[in-house]
């Protein structure tokens, strides 16, 4: 992979890293000023910069080899949307210019999966330009403004929930995070619990229409409320029943993802199991018996693979075999 230094010939004078995060109950309510309870991942974008010498931004991603030199009042496509998004709204906030920059960045975090790539992107941008230009920035205000850019430049209509758990939550805790007045609690996992994401290998389709669509009133709300005293046995029923509802009443999920979660659900040592993420596809979390989390991962792949599925574990993080 060409290295920011292969790639400008010149180190950044500015980098920062921000993580995936994995939504352990509380699906599409951050939109309705609901309650959510995200988790970070270990997995996370890290972006560089570096004043660039012509008058053009320069971008660059090894991972998926994009590549833009755009002026900056360019038209915007692919990457270059959260990019000089985020460059963009800092202009807007700061009522400054972002001078030209040179851009490079890489990720761990999964792509179309629920894992809140887009978002660990964005506050890592604008982490390394608020080190870079030395702004005066907190960040909850960063969040809000990761999810302006998203909401502006990218065009996806979120709420703030993925912002807000790439740039304050911890791998830790869990971040109880109330969407309306922005009040979060950490939340330590039910005693003797630990999580396992899978990703189902179902690629998100025609996720943005169908998201929008179901930016509507849910209930989901009151089991993230139950979750927060809940035992590890009752979390599971609340993580259960919150699947049943995206699958049955929200019916933003897909039969890879269903089945992935009917394996979960039926394996010892699982106290319950959903999607998470804004749905059609990606991932599931479950939670697990303390010590299980690896054998748990492990059976359900296999058994999700002779269904003809091509997912993969994702926390706790094993090295994939291509
Ligand atoms: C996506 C959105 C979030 C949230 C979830 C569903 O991840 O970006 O704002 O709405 O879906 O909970």
């Amino acid at each position: 992979m060409k290295t920011f230094l292969q790639t400008y010939g010149h180190p950044p004078q500015a980098s920062a890293h921000a993580p995936g995060r994995v939504n352990l109950i509380g699906e599409h309510t951050d939109y309705s000023d609901g309650f959510v309870l995200p988790i970070a991942l270990e997995q996370a974008a890290t972006a560089m910069i570096s004043y660039s010498s012509d008058n053009l931004h320069h971008l660059c991603a090894p991972d998926t080899g994009e590549q833009y030199d755009l002026p900056p009042d360019a038209p915007l496509e692919g990457l270059s949307k959260y990019v000089l998004g985020c460059y963009r709204v800092l202009e807007e906030h700061f009522h400054i210019s972002v001078p030209p920059l040179n851009y490079w960045v890489t990720s761990t975090v999964p792509t179309g999966s629920g894992l809140s790539s887009s978002a660990a992107l964005e506050v890592s941008t604008l982490r390394a330009v608020r080190e870079l230009l030395n702004l005066d920035l907190d960040d909850v205000t960063l969040a809000r403004l990761a999810q302006r850019a998203e909401n502006v430049w990218a065009g996806v209509p979120c709420g703030i929930m993925d912002q807000m758990a790439s740039s304050v939550a911890g791998t830790r805790t869990a971040l109880f995070l109330d969407t309306f007045t922005l009040e979060m609690r950490q939340i330590p996992l039910p005693a003797g619990s630990e999580i396992v994401v899978i990703n189902s290998g179902v690629v998100h389709e025609n996720s943005d229409g169908g998201y929008a669509q179901r930016r509507q009133e849910v209930e989901e709300s009151a089991r993230v409320l139950e979750a927060l005293n809940a035992d590890a046995g009752h979390f599971g029923v609340l993580m259960n029943a919150s699947h049943a509802s995206m699958r049955d009443d929200f019916q933003n999920s897909t039969p890879g993802v269903d089945a992935l979660v009917e394996i979960l659900q039926g394996l010892a040592g699982v106290y319950g199991a959903r999607m998470t993420g804004g749905g059609f596809g990606g991932c599931v979390v479950a939670l697990v018996v303390s010590g299980q989390a690896l054998e748990v991962g492990r059976n359900a792949v296999q058994q999700h693979h002779a269904l003809g599925y091509e997912g993969y574990q994702v926390v706790p993080p094993v090295r994939r075999v291509e």
